[in-house]
């Protein structure tokens, strides 16, 4: 008789990726949309596998695994899961590694023209009979020769630096970890410090992980440094951002506007300052929604499962813990 691995996919990805698995006699498959502790404590004690989205997987979750050998990411970041428990336990986990760069430069760059282009300001003056107030419309902003500076020069850093590139704009990086000759080669002028960085920037882009490091990194004192002219994109993780502080330097015109992709707590609070404030664009933690981005993710981490019991997965979408 076969070794039937159970599979629980916390959060349905594309069918795609399901299609991989259901009806394989080598797996048993369980989907759960319930994400509470609860729930998950009982679903997890009997997985060999977890793919996990953005719900969040506590060490009190983990803690009750006893055959589970892989948790696999719908994506990059692993904030959501306790590395240390995983750790502890010998739980591998593994990304998504190369589904989504391409698409969330796209959801920056989107973010990028909505608000220096006026959103959907034109639009609705030529719909509402007020075409001859053209001239009357506050002017857009271009991008050719502006400064970017893209934090984090990691997957996604790179994906935009191509992009922004083709827009003739100048990019600055800010990666303590990344040598100066790979950003160069890239096409970027690397900067050391951070404060000195953020200075010059027409627009920033935050491309970091959330860790100790990172968290609070754009606070007030930061947001108030930068161009009064400057467009503050954050589509890596909240918290790294504080959502008070950007919407107070917002209010003091210390700053132009803002992309946010994705916040503290998700949903966020109807209380959240930000879901007011019209200098924002927001969207729900959607920068990698594109039919064909999740589609690749969803094939992406399932096939990270089949391959990690295949022995065959690749190392470098395994985490180093
Ligand atoms: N909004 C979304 O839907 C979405 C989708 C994908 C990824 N993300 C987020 O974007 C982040 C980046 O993704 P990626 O694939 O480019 O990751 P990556 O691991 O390839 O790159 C991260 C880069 O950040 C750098 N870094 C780490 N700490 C830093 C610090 N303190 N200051 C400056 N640079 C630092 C690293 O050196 C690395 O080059 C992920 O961690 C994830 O949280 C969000």
């Amino acid at each position: 008789m076969i070794d039937k691995k159970k599979i629980l996919v916390i959060q349905k990805v594309h069918e795609k990726g399901m299609e991989l698995i259901n009806n394989n006699p080598n797996f048993d498959v369980e989907v759960t949309e319930d994400v509470s502790i609860d729930n998950l404590k009982s679903k997890i004690s009997k997985s060999d596998a977890v793919s996990i989205r953005i719900a969040k997987l506590p060490g009190e979750v983990i803690n009750e695994a006893k055959n589970l050998k892989i948790i696999s990411r719908h994506g990059v970041g692993y904030d959501n899961i306790d590395l240390k428990t995983a750790k502890n336990k010998d739980i591998k986990i593994a990304i998504t590694a190369n589904a989504n760069a391409v698409t969330v430069a796209e959801h920056v760059l989107s973010n990028l023209f909505y608000i220096t282009k006026k959103g959907t300001l034109y639009d609705e003056t030529v719909r509402t009979g007020k075409f001859s107030d053209r001239n009357k419309l506050p002017k857009m902003i271009e991008l050719w020769n502006k400064n970017f500076l893209i934090v984090g020069f990691g997957r996604i850093g790179k994906a935009l630096i191509k992009r922004c590139l083709g827009l003739e704009m100048n990019v600055n990086v800010y990666d303590p970890y990344v040598l100066e000759d790979e950003i160069k080669q890239n096409g970027g002028k690397k900067i050391d410090k951070l404060d000195d960085a953020v200075k010059s920037a027409d627009v920033i882009s935050l491309h970091v992980p959330l860790t100790d490091k990172t968290k609070n990194l754009f606070n007030y004192d930061l947001i108030k440094t930068l161009k009064k002219n400057c467009i503050l994109i954050n589509a890596s993780r909240g918290g790294i951002v504080n959502e008070f502080d950007l919407d107070r330097a917002l209010n003091e015109n210390l700053i132009l506007g803002a992309g946010i992709d994705v916040f503290e707590k998700e949903p966020p609070e109807s209380s959240n300052p930000l879901l007011s404030n019209p200098k924002v664009f927001l969207s729900p933690h959607t920068a990698a929604f594109t039919e064909e981005c999740m589609t690749r993710m969803g094939v992406e981490t399932i096939q990270n499962i089949i391959d990690f019991f295949n022995e065959n997965l690749d190392r470098s979408k395994i985490v180093k813990l």
